[in-house]
């Protein structure tokens, strides 16, 4: 996970201007952005997500900014992106201790912590920030991590994430969730594919000698059909609004 970079800058610059001009002002864009980050509650209206109560687990989300995440929760959630990531992230770019910290702890990372119900134990997170693409220049919701305890791993945490993200994105008017991935990680991949994630069309370049490079960037655009988009604004309250999202 985290977030990397792809090729051409011209031509991203190029697209940038032709789909930022067209498809929205850049005070709009900045204004979407600004609301977004202002966002102190992103569970308030959607009881139904605060919860998840499946395949033996008992949960609850919560939404925090970076800055105010104790330093003991920050903590763990490096420790556990080590441990889940080490590996994939030397397939791919190298792990590096500060640079995760320092990503982490960004002024612009917000975090959804699913914990325990009794000891309110940390057993997954999601990284997310708002921001303006730096291809097409119009404002994207950025997973750029997604990391689950392994005693949690399986059990649907990780779709339910992943699709409350989506929400979130409708909502807050952004054009699409992005987010990285190595090429290694099979099953993350294999979740995102079943989500409806496309490869982007500006990918990494391969490396010298190499058909690929060792990771994509995969994106889900949201298209704003007027279905879809009254679904993100209505508050999801109940467990058949939430099965609806999650499995419909
Ligand atoms: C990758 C990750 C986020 C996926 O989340 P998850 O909660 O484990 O995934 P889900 O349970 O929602 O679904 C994943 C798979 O488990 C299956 N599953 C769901 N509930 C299940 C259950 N009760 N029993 C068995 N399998 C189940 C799903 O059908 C899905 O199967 P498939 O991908 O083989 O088709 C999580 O495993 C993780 O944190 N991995 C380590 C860190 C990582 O790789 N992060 C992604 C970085 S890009």
């Amino acid at each position: 996970m985290a977030k990397k970079a792809s090729k051409g800058k011209e031509k991203k610059l190029q697209r940038k201007e032709e789909n930022g001009k067209a498809i929205q002002e850049k005070s709009s864009i900045n204004e979407a952005l600004r609301r977004a980050n202002d966002v102190e509650d992103l569970l308030k209206d959607y009881p139904a997500f605060q919860q998840y109560s499946r395949n033996g687990l008992e949960l609850e989300l919560q939404f925090q900014k970076a800055e105010r995440l104790p330093e003991n929760v920050l903590d763990w959630a490096f420790t556990l992106c080590k441990s889940n990531m080490e590996e994939f992230y030397n397939g791919a770019w190298g792990w590096n201790d500060t640079t995760k910290r320092e990503e982490l702890s960004a002024s612009d990372a917000r975090f959804l912590i699913a914990h325990t119900k009794d000891e309110r134990t940390p057993v997954a997170f999601v990284h997310l920030r708002w921001e303006k693409d730096d291809t097409e220049g119009w404002p994207i919701l950025y997973c750029y991590d997604i990391q689950l305890e392994p005693c949690v791993q399986r059990k649907g945490l990780g779709r339910h994430l992943m699709k409350f993200l989506e929400l979130v994105a409708r909502k807050t008017e952004m054009h699409e969730v992005m987010l990285t991935v190595q090429l290694q990680n099979a099953d993350a991949l294999r979740m995102y594919r079943n989500l409806g994630y496309e490869d982007h069309w500006d990918q990494p370049e391969a490396p010298e000698g190499k058909e690929s490079a060792p990771y994509v960037i995969l994106t889900k655009k949201l298209p704003a059909s007027a279905a879809q988009q009254q679904r993100a604004l209505k508050p999801v309250t109940n467990s058949y609004q939430l099965e609806n999202i999650i499995y419909g």
